[in-house]
């Protein structure tokens, strides 16, 4: 198979904010608890941190992580997780039925984010709480000294201001797993007046509403239009989230997963900029998609009751050679949105639906999903082209035809690479045919390729290597094997302008 990819250096989507490579650190099983914390770890530091997982997050280059939740968020009292340990409540968790020893919290999360090189995007609780509990948290967190919840921070032991810039304004609020589930009436005057709060306190902090929990739900989109009826001029993102299943064992059906992510980007964006046409406002909302994942392995196991505990295996998918071309296309997807998507959270980080696994007390480890998001995140910052595909289609089971190639290009910073991502969803290997206009002298410089016979085939602690990528010989039109991952590096000469 031959598949056409066309680009062009003046046909750009955008900038892409390198936020798009986020994550996210939820107080749920053991992302927190065996995860980045385990004091007595072998390779634990003195505030507990896991030395193991510290170093495979920062591998990833992972710009901002979301915490402390989730659903979880939604009956978290902020208090409870700052001060001294000793003195910090055991609460029982609600959204994960497990029990939250609060041994590791806010300042510990801001500590952790630090020695992981990486920005706080703090969620606050609009599910049983509201703009006072807020307003308190804004100010323990941002503010120098002289009031009475920062100099309860210093006093805690943190001098400086944690200078927390994005804030999330609740989680899901149309859910109803979550605690203090709303109509969207109801949030978006809560968002709103939130929001208004905050940004007396500072308006140059960055605040996301909750869009729509999934567009899925059957109240997408109006949800969102309802919710940015209240508060579009007082917040700066509205949050979409997504996960992608494949129980039926449908490998074209799952593999068109980022169709689906486009069509789902491209709702929302429709439902901003109505709103906007609605209120003649001058603003254009940005998107945070800051839950997107492949969630489905551990579907049955969570389904059984456990006891209540601290650090359950809860959402432990063990991801597959397929699962990582998924999440190769739902990147993919993103960056082709870089123009309205800023601010994107992979979820989770470690242990929870995660590129990262831990056993406690032993090994750290990459699973599948790792590569496509690590080669992403480190060679897709600079500027999203737009990309034309003509390759042969498939027949797909909800999107209609898709095209047997999925691919995103970045032209860096600098102009002097260009990296193209590609997916072969094809069994059939595809030789790629690129016309790049615009680009003189450009030279195939590296190609990675991440691939395994087995789809199946997974990353275990005994066997964490089982699916890796591998570099290529450079061939003067590359050849992407059937099912395979890719990420093809072009130096650049001089420019055709
Ligand atoms: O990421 C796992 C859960 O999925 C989050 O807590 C929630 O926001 C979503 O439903």
């Amino acid at each position: 198979m031959r598949a056409k990819v066309i680009i062009d250096k003046e046909y750009r989507v955008g900038q892409v904010d390198k936020r798009l490579f986020g994550s996210f650190i939820e107080h749920l099983g053991r992302a927190v608890y065996g995860g980045i914390f385990e004091p007595g770890h072998p390779t634990a530091d003195s505030n507990g941190f896991r030395g193991d997982v510290l170093e495979l997050v920062r591998e990833l280059n992972v710009p901002v992580v979301r915490y402390p939740g989730g659903s979880y968020v939604s009956s978290f009292r902020w208090e409870d997780s700052v001060g001294p340990v000793g003195k910090r409540p055991r609460r029982l968790d609600l959204a994960w039925r497990s029990v939250e020893p609060n041994s590791f919290g806010l300042g510990e999360f801001v500590r952790w984010a630090q020695a992981a090189k990486t920005e706080v995007m703090m969620a606050i609780n609009l599910g049983t709480r509201g703009i006072e509990a807020a307003r308190n948290l804004v100010e323990y967190c941002n503010h120098p000294q002289g009031s009475y919840w920062s100099d309860l921070r210093r006093a805690h032991g943190s001098k400086d201001p944690f200078e927390v810039k994005l804030w999330c304004l609740g989680n899901e609020m149309d859910g109803p797993w979550q605690v203090g589930q709303k109509t969207a009436d109801e949030y978006g005057r809560i968002a709103n007046e939130t929001a208004k709060a905050v940004k007396l306190f500072d308006p140059g902090l960055q605040l996301v509403a909750c869009g729509s929990s999934s567009g899925r739900m059957p109240t997408f989109p109006q949800w969102d239009a309802t919710v940015l009826e209240h508060c579009y001029e007082s917040v700066d993102y509205l949050s979409l989230h997504q996960y992608h299943k494949n129980h039926e064992d449908d490998l074209l059906r799952f593999l068109a997963a980022s169709v689906g992510m486009d069509r789902y980007i491209d709702s929302v964006v429709a439902t901003c900029d109505f709103t906007k046409a609605k209120k003649r406002s001058s603003k254009t909302m940005m998107l945070s998609f800051d839950e997107w994942n492949v969630w489905f392995h551990s579907d049955e196991a969570d389904g059984k009751a456990v006891p209540w505990q601290v650090g359950p295996h809860l959402l432990e998918d063990v991801y597959t050679m397929e699962d990582a071309l998924v999440v190769g296309c739902l990147i993919n997807s993103l960056l082709r949105h870089a123009d309205r998507v800023k601010i994107a959270c992979l979820a989770q980080l470690v242990n929870v639906i995660a590129p990262i696994m831990t056993e406690n007390g032993g090994r750290a480890w990459r699973q599948t999903i790792y590569w496509p998001f690590c080669y992403a995140s480190r060679h897709g910052r600079g500027t999203s082209l737009n990309v034309r595909i003509d390759a042969p289609c498939y027949e797909s089971r909800d999107f209609g035809e898709v095209p047997n190639l999925d691919a995103a290009a970045v032209c860096d910073e600098d102009g002097s690479t260009l990296s193209i991502f590609c997916v072969n969803r094809s069994r059939e290997a595809t030789e790629l045919d690129l016309r790049a206009v615009g680009f003189e002298n450009i030279a195939l410089v590296e190609h990675i390729e991440l691939r395994h016979d087995d789809l199946k085939a997974t990353n275990t602690a005994a066997d964490p290597r089982r699916v890796t990528p591998k570099s290529l010989q450079i061939a003067r039109e590359p050849r992407l094997a059937p099912l395979s991952y890719n990420l093809l590096r072009y130096a650049v000469g001089t420019a055709g302008h």
